[in-house]
């Protein structure tokens, strides 16, 4: 196991143990990749999604929000091409009767290359130590450039087969590289057919009646659907954008890595209406503003990169992945299309209602374009938490586990602990917590040794404990430490607030995205 696999692994369990993400209907032996958000993990998602809506909505004034069905008219999905075009390519092997993406395998197996070629690159960089420079040797070694041309070869083959649809090709890639089925170990494939990811429902309680829905597998169409209601209503001019978060299903042939392909997930998602000829300067503008703001999370900025893509959504022009650097790889975790005026100009035309913008300036009507911004709520929080997930070895050789989320996501800010159950440290305490949690999201915690406590509160990520022993009777004064320095510093309780809001606000974060 590699040391990144080993990581993912502890931050799994991590998540069941201290109460972030269980698994769905776990009583029952689990729903396969269906999870569920317990006491600390719902905290911290309602933290993320707070601050992504004060970003986007309260903070610009030309964004507004709304919270849109999830059940919608089935010709909303006809209209959008979802029936027609939103499809995985599958594959299935004849012996193990298992169910694979045919891309995916594909993509597997380029990244066993790439973890060869990083292999060789940790021993190259082990043997010359200081004098190893890794680009050169990325570009000289013959080894390594034989695999990164194979990789090449295989990306470009694959791109090519996807955009035109090509499944024997994609199946006839798979045999040529002889990419063999997990389970079984042989290559004895079916065809590549296409899936479709739309889950069916029925509404309605009379069989011959009902009639048959999608739920929906993005949460953007609930927005071009109202945007006439919207722009009507707020009387907002171009350029202005229409942001919702909500619930998303797919019905995803492999679903895998814990919480990071489910088949019912969350996205956060903005539409920006602007007017055609504009897109690229748009385009250009989100992708710039969208890095910033991932990277106001303080989770280091080399852990972020685009991808552009190649091989295009059915409604995108252009379109970019913002990847964040998983212990699995770089995977995406954001994505910016230029979906031109393809949603607008469908929905006009199935319901046969205009859905135009006047400019008066320009004194004409135009379906407007759209750039959208569309980032996977679980996604950031999986990231948040393989980000945060430290083992630190103490003074005292004992091995502590913290979890470093940025203080301001944080699902507690602070723990209030008394040193002792009794001599009116309890009540002292309780006196404390009454002010505090008017003010944040705190917890009382008098059980155990405060050593023990306060490695529970690490194990949360509790930025703050605030512990309440006899002095504190006499003067008024208690002990903060903090998290991540392990710091303890004897302040008067009048204090308190000014320390504790300044770390935990969304504030300042903000503002270093504004500077
Ligand atoms: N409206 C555009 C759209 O849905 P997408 O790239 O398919 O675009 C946007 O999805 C984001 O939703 C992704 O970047 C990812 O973070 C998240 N997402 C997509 N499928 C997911 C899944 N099965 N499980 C969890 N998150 C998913």
């Amino acid at each position: 196991m590699t040391n990144n696999e080993d990581i993912f692994k502890k931050v799994t369990a991590h998540c069941k143990e201290y109460g972030f993400v269980f698994q769905s209907s776990e009583i029952y032996d689990g729903l396969a990749a269906t999870y569920d958000y317990g006491p600390f993990g719902s905290e911290l998602k309602n933290n993320i999604k707070d601050y992504w809506w004060k970003s986007m909505v309260n903070l610009n004034d030309n964004i507004v929000g709304i919270d849109s069905a999830i059940f919608m008219h089935p010709s909303v999905w006809k209209a959008s091409g979802h029936v027609d075009a939103f499809n995985d390519p599958l594959i299935d092997n004849k012996d193990s009767k298992k169910r694979y993406r045919a891309d995916n395998l594909i993509e597997d197996y380029v990244q066993k290359i790439n973890t060869k070629i990083e292999k060789d690159c940790l021993k190259a960089e082990k043997k010359y130590g200081n004098n190893f420079n890794r680009q050169e040797f990325l570009t000289t070694n013959k080894r390594i450039v034989e695999r990164q041309q194979k990789i090449d070869k295989i990306e470009k083959k694959i791109t090519l087969f996807l955009k035109e649809n090509d499944l024997p090709s994609i199946k006839n890639l798979i045999e040529e590289l002889d990419i063999k089925c997990p389970i079984s170990g042989t290559c004895n494939w079916t065809d590549v057919r296409q899936f479709n990811l739309m889950f069916k429902t029925q509404v309605g309680a009379n069989q011959d009646t009902s009639s048959d829905l999608f739920l929906r597998p993005e949460t953007a169409q609930g927005i071009f659907v109202n945007y006439l209601n919207v722009q009507k209503t707020t009387r907002l001019k171009l350029p202005f954008g229409i942001a919702q978060i909500g619930k998303a299903f797919r019905n995803e042939i492999i679903a895998r890595q814990f919480i990071f392909r489910m088949r019912e997930f969350e996205q956060m998602e903005m539409q920006f209406f602007i007017k055609p000829g504009e897109e690229m300067i748009w385009y250009d503008y989100w992708k710039k503003s969208r890095m910033l703001w991932h990277k106001s999370l303080g989770m280091g900025e080399e852990n972020y990169r685009f991808h552009d893509h190649e091989n295009l959504a059915h409604y995108a022009n252009a379109a970019t992945d913002i990847e964040f650097n998983f212990p699995f790889g770089f995977k995406e975790i954001e994505g910016i299309h230029s979906r031109t005026n393809f949603d607008l100009k469908a929905h006009q035309e199935k319901s046969g209602k205009k859905i135009n913008f006047f400019d008066a300036e320009e004194q004409e009507s135009y379906v407007p374009y759209v750039i959208e911004t569309s980032i996977g709520l679980d996604r950031l929080f999986l990231a948040v938490l393989c980000h945060s997930y430290k083992e630190e070895k103490l003074d005292n050789n004992e091995t502590r586990v913290v979890l470093k989320i940025p203080a301001f996501l944080a699902p507690i800010k602070v723990a209030v602990l008394p040193l002792t159950k009794k001599d009116g440290l309890p009540e002292k305490a309780k006196e404390i917590l009454g002010e505090l949690k008017l003010l944040y999201n705190c917890k009382y915690e008098e059980k155990d040794s405060i050593g023990k406590r306060y490695r529970r509160q690490d194990a949360i990520g509790t930025p703050f404990c605030v512990t309440i022993d006899h002095q504190t009777l006499n003067d008024n004064s208690i002990t903060l430490r903090n998290r991540d320095s392990m710091e303890q510093k004897r302040i008067q309780i009048e204090d308190l607030n000014l320390i504790i809001s300044k770390k935990t606000s969304y504030i300042n974060v903000v503002k270093a995205i504004e500077e």
